[in-house]
């Protein structure tokens, strides 16, 4: 079984520089020092986009840095925060496909991931067209039977939240390509600053929160106020064909009540 974190949203600037009120580099910090503690053995860990929040190539060295003590390999996927060839020069050896496109397959004896790059440069909203769709066709005929996880930065599809505005464009292109493979089992996807998850055609998918801000729950047609968040970090297990996620709240408000072993009605240690 495959143990893989997933990240994203992390909106990082350089030290000492708040986002809405909140300090990016301190909550990326903070979930390092959880994965060190709950799940030091990961196979992977995936940074789901928005990786830097303005974007300057000090910010992605600093994101970096925070992310330096994790000993797994990690893939990278490009948010509309992110400026893929800023990205490219702070950390040339990012794995790429022939046109430069931040996306990669990695297969595994759990299943085959890929990672897509969503990102359009100047805008917002994400695309996913062109020679993207080329190369994601033949990544699917490469997978054959076994099963596909893909991890995006942009949802191709609709959550009713205002990021509906800036989902991937034309998404019925990238459905008919899933559609056709029959392979892809699960989609991940950030952007939403919303843990939601849902179904598509025959595909479910799974939003993370992120680490950074969060969106209040305000549906469409509202644009969201912000709320600090709770810095959501996903756990993701695959075999094969099983997967599970766990959500796991960096920022914790509530208390841990350790199992006793005894009923849940007898008088508990104090
Ligand atoms: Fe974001």
């Amino acid at each position: 079984m495959m143990k893989v974190v997933l990240i994203t949203d992390t909106h990082v600037t350089v030290r000492g520089e708040k986002v809405r009120g909140i300090d990016p580099v301190e909550r990326l910090d903070a979930c390092v020092r959880a994965i060190q503690r709950l799940v030091p053995d990961a196979d992977l860990c995936v940074m789901m986009g928005d990786n830097v929040d303005t974007p300057s190539e000090q910010e992605y060295r600093t994101f970096l840095q925070c992310l330096s003590p994790l000993k797994m390999p990690i893939r990278y996927l490009i948010g509309n925060h992110d400026d893929r060839d800023m990205f490219v020069r702070v950390s040339p050896n990012l794995p790429r496909d022939r046109d430069g496109h931040v996306q990669s397959m990695l297969q595994t004896k759990d299943g085959v991931f890929l990672f897509l790059d969503t990102g359009k440069s100047g805008e917002h909203y994400g695309d996913y067209s062109g020679v993207k769709l080329v190369w994601l066709k033949e990544q699917l005929q490469l997978a054959g039977s076994r099963p596909v996880y893909v991890f995006m930065h942009h949802p191709p599809f609709r959550t009713g939240f205002w990021n509906d505005h800036s989902m991937v464009r034309e998404p019925e292109k990238i459905l008919e390509v899933i559609s056709e493979a029959g392979n892809v089992r699960h989609i991940f996807v950030g952007h939403t600053h919303r843990a939601t998850s849902g179904s598509w055609k025959e595909i479910t998918w799974t939003a993370l929160h992120g680490t950074c801000y969060e969106n209040d729950f305000e549906l469409l047609p509202a644009k969201p106020n912000y709320r600090g968040g709770p810095a959501q970090i996903g756990i993701l297990l695959v075999d094969g064909e099983e997967s599970a996620l766990h959500f796991h709240d960096i920022l914790d408000p509530y208390p841990l009540i350790a199992y006793s072993g005894k009923s849940n009605r007898e008088p508990q240690p104090a």
